[in-house]
């Protein structure tokens, strides 16, 4: 919780967390953990991956 990274929109907000999780396991050598949980009739914004989380 030290550091912030500002974005635009709460769907920049869930891509730049997707991504920096991507990001996290592929450095610590778990390239192929790539799943999120979302619930279902969610809203998690417009953006590819934001979009691709809502149910
Ligand atoms: C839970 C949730 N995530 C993401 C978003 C998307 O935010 P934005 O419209 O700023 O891209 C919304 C917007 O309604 C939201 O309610």
């Amino acid at each position: 919780m030290g550091k912030a990274f500002f974005v635009n929109s709460g769907s920049e907000a869930n891509d730049t967390q997707v991504k920096l999780v991507w990001y996290y396991n592929n450095a610590l050598g778990r390239p192929n953990k790539k799943k999120f949980i979302a619930r279902a009739k969610s809203y998690h914004g417009s953006t590819l991956i934001a979009a691709s989380l809502s149910g």
